[in-house]
């Protein structure tokens, strides 16, 4: 709890959008560089410099400036292998490269755009142009890391109100997260399902923060009312993940994922193939990991025990038989590989 806390905090206090930008000029030639800073300086701009592909890279994984002006032509490693290099780098693919270069043709142009480069200006550099583009290219850069901070203190909050009432440790949710992937590769769901399913792990508690703990924590019968209350988690996680653009594809699955094949769940009683099918996979997985995980009121179930369970709640019309036929195969290749493996 602590920890995802602290990391609340981190992600709260850490973000850049109020800070002066700060531009890296790779030029090998100092005369060229030394103008192209006098205009970002003379802007009010925090300015890196470096003549040469490795030196750039190096700047760009230690000080992760907020645009590169990138020369084409270096010595070395050329402008296009550096803006390469960074594009592959988790840490700062999403900073934006303008190439730079005074040999400007058809060639170069889409070279550029294909190493991953954003803009492309020529020398000498025209200054309003230079600002204009910046500007905007900075603007765009900020707005997707700030969207990126929000997804994390998202996260953060959502595995503080895990902690708080399912004791599921950091390894749990990891173990979680590698069932949950590697059920969508078996299904041969594409990578952009399979991110939305682990997405929906992350943040599927996020509906459970406006219940109070008397109600979530209760381990008698729930009364009509408070059932209710529970139930109200779909809608409340799906509330707050709708204004982000990026969790649109997981609005279905925190929404319908109670939903019953028979039509007998909530929120809203749809049935069978009408029940979004990425919030199918990962009811199944949501129910097999609870049912195999320690918590404060329960043991934990054996892997064949729980699958006993999802068979009986097949032959009662809650699940989609073919699925937990799948998952049940799924888990046995699972257990098979673990058994071949051997130990570490
Ligand atoms: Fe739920």
């Amino acid at each position: 709890m602590i920890s995802s806390l602290a990391q609340i905090g981190d992600a709260l206090i850490s973000s850049p959008s109020t800070q002066r930008a700060r531009i890296l000029v790779v030029d090998h030639r100092p005369l060229a560089r030394s103008l192209t800073v006098d205009i970002l300086c003379a802007e009010g701009y925090q300015v890196l410099e470096a003549d040469n592909g490795f030196d750039a890279l190096q700047q760009a994984v230690k000080e992760l400036p907020d645009a590169i002006l990138l020369d084409l032509f270096l010595p070395g490693l050329d402008g296009l292998s550096v803006c390469r290099r960074l594009k592959s780098q988790a840490n700062t693919q999403s900073i934006p490269v303008i190439f730079v270069t005074v040999a400007e043709n058809r060639e170069s142009r889409l070279a550029s755009f294909a190493a991953g480069g954003a803009d492309f200006l020529r020398k000498p550099l025209d200054r309003l142009e230079l600002m204009t583009r910046l500007r905007s290219l900075i603007a765009q850069k900020r707005l997707n890391d700030d969207l990126q901070r929000t997804k994390q203190v998202l996260y953060s909050i959502a595995q503080a109100l895990a902690e708080r009432y399912s004791e599921r440790s950091n390894s749990r949710l990891e173990d979680r997260i590698a069932l949950t992937e590697a059920f969508g590769t078996y299904l041969g769901l594409p990578e952009t399902d399979i991110r939305a399913l682990v997405d929906t792990t992350l943040l599927h508690d996020l509906g459970t923060l406006t219940i109070p703990d008397a109600v979530l924590l209760k381990t008698e019968p729930l009364t009509v009312p408070e059932r209710d209350l529970i139930r109200q988690h779909v809608l409340i996680g799906e509330q707050i993940c709708q204004p982000l653009r990026d969790l649109q594809s997981i609005l279905p699955i925190l929404r319908h994922h109670h939903e019953r094949w028979d039509g007998s769940g909530y929120p809203d009683g749809i049935a069978g193939s009408t029940i979004p099918w990425l919030a199918q996979v990962f009811q199944i997985v949501d129910i097999y990991d609870a049912l195999v995980s320690e918590r404060p009121h329960k043991q934990p179930l054996s892997p064949a025990e729980a699958l006993a369970v999802l068979d009986v709640e097949a032959t009662r019309g809650w699940r989609n038989p073919k699925l937990v036929e799948q998952f049940r195969i799924f888990i046995r290749q699972q257990q098979l590989e673990a058994a071949i493996q051997p130990d570490a």
